[in-house]
C-alpha cells in the first residue's frame, strides 16, 4: 500500500499492547518469528533492552530493537509490515534507534544479518554500516552464516540537529 501526504507516521517506544501487531510482521518477515513471551519479557524485563514501533493510525506498520552493552548498541531485529515496505519506513527506525542509541552513550552500532538478506544488508550499507566478518552457520533454522556489521555513531549526526527521523 502506498503512504499518502497525509499520513500521519510517528515512532514509540513500544508497549505490550503493540506486541499483537509486531507479531503480525514479525510473522510476515522471519523464518523462526519470536513469542509473544519473549517480547514481553524484552520490553518489561530486560534493562538493556530498547524497543521502538512505527505506528499509522491505530496500527504498527514496523518495529524495531536494540541492546545497548556498555557503548555499543546491538540491533536485535528491525521489520516493517510486508505492505508497507520500500516507503522509508526501515530507514526511519534505523535513524531513529541512532539517535535514542547515541543519547543513551552509545557509539558503535552493531547488527547480524543473513548473507543472503540484500535488501536489508542494502539498507544497512546506505545507513552507514560496513561488512566486519562473518559470524558461520549462525542461524540455526538453515545452518546460513551471518555478516556481521558496524556503524560509528559521530557526533556531527547528532549534535545541533533537530532531526528525528521522522
Ligand atoms: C529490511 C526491511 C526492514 C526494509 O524496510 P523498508 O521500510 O522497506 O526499507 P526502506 O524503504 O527504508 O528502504 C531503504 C533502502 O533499503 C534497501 N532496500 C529495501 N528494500 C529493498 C528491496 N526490496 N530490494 C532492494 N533494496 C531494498 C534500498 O537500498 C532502499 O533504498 P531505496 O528505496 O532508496 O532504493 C524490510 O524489507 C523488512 O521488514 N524485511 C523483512 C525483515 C528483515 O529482513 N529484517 C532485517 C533482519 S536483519
Amino acid at each position: 500500500m502506498k503512504l499518502e501526504d497525509t499520513d500521519q507516521l510517528w515512532i514509540d517506544k513500544m508497549n505490550v499492547s503493540d506486541i499483537p501487531g509486531v507479531q503480525v510482521i514479525e510473522r510476515h518477515s522471519f523464518t523462526t518469528p519470536w513469542s509473544m513471551q519473549a517480547f514481553i519479557t524484552e520490553i518489561t524485563e530486560n534493562d538493556c533492552a530498547h524497543y521502538l514501533v512505527m505506528r499509522r493510525v491505530e496500527q504498527v506498520v514496523g518495529y524495531i530493537g536494540m541492546w545497548v552493552i556498555v557503548d555499543e548498541g546491538h540491533i536485535t531485529n528491525v521489520a516493517v509490515h510486508p505492505v508497507w515496505r520500500r516507503q522509508g519506513i526501515g530507514t526511519k527506525l534505523l535513524k531513529a534507534m541512532d539517535r535514542l542509541a547515541y543519547e543513551l552513550g552509545v557509539r558503535k552500532m552493531t547488527l547480524e544479518v543473513r548473507v543472503s538478506n540484500h535488501k536489508a544488508q542494502a539498507l544497512y550499507r546506505k545507513l552507514g554500516y560496513r561488512d566486519a566478518g562473518i559470524r558461520p552457520k549462525y542461524y540455526l533454522d538453515n545452518g546460513e552464516d551471518a555478516l556481521i556489521m558496524w556503524k560509528e555513531l559521530k557526533p556531527d549526526e547528532f549534535e545541533n540537529n533537530t532531526d528525528t527521523g521522522n
